[in-house]
């Protein structure tokens, strides 16, 4: 993967049936390859853990991507309903998705469980998409900071080298609700996210995304924020126009201001 393209992670969370999924890329996926030459994005989709198997089979060596929304923090066993790191790499997926908030906060998943996670999905070559990102409540405290250092504690005390990483900043007040934080607020947190990051671990390629509520119309300006390259979508994912229109409007702004 190129680290200078912009990446655009679609999370379709339990958005997209069976079907629907397999329609969607047998669909798209020449229009999304297009797309990706014209503007050197990558696209990384992830659907439900149903549907990985045949979209990795669709997408196959084409430059679209497919990733897995989570996975176990076990390795193998008596885990009932669990989906291993290795079946997910075996299926062909690249990346994972890792505390997303609606897994933190509805089914109250730990930083510690992220942490052994993350090293599920790295001995099995899969890259991790891990998600922070504080409550409103802990925005309007000013503990925004604090959440955030402890969100990316568990990923710092694994290890003080991950190869690949993506860090998924996503205000949880900004998932689903179109409201969205201003520039120079997400300037001085990916700022700090950045900083605290490449102080404590080292990478050889690390990729900082925002998320939260990202839609045709505000792409542009949410392009602007310094140290992102690129955005995980959810809602504005699933329509291949609008999907399409974030991409191509990032594409506008990245080749005039960065
Ligand atoms: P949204 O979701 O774009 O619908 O706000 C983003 C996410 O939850 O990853």
């Amino acid at each position: 993967m190129n680290p200078k393209a912009l990446l655009f992670v679609a999370n379709w969370k339990m958005n997209m049936p069976f079907t629907a999924a397999r329609q969607f890329i047998h669909t798209h996926l020449s229009a999304l390859e297009l797309l990706a030459q014209k503007t050197t994005a990558q696209f990384i989709i992830c659907p439900s853990f149903i549907a990985l198997s045949d979209l990795c089979i669709q997408t196959g060596t084409t430059s679209v991507k497919i990733g897995a929304q989570d996975c176990s923090a076990y390795a193998s066993g008596a885990h009932t309903g669990e989906i291993d790191a290795q079946s997910i790499a075996e299926s062909g997926c690249t990346h994972t998705l890792i505390g997303h908030s609606e897994r933190r906060y509805s089914l109250n998943e730990s930083n510690e469980i992220i942490g052994t996670k993350i090293t599920r999905l790295r001995e099995n070559n899969i890259i991790p998409i891990v998600c922070i990102g504080e409550t409103y409540t802990e925005y309007t405290n000013n503990t925004t900071l604090n959440t955030l250092q402890q969100q990316l504690e568990p990923i710092f005390s694994h290890s003080k080298h991950i190869a690949k990483l993506i860090i998924a900043y996503e205000p949880v007040w900004a998932i689903g609700t179109g409201t969205i934080p201003d520039i120079e607020y997400l300037n001085k947190i990916f700022s700090w996210i950045e900083r605290t990051t490449t102080k404590t671990l080292s990478t050889t390629q690390l990729i900082f995304l925002y998320g939260g509520s990202v839609s045709e119309a505000n792409a542009a300006s949410l392009m602007r924020i310094q140290h992102i390259n690129g955005f995980l979508i959810g809602n504005a994912s699933l329509d291949f126009q609008k999907f399409q229109n974030i991409v191509l409007s990032s594409h506008d702004t990245v080749s005039t201001i960065k």
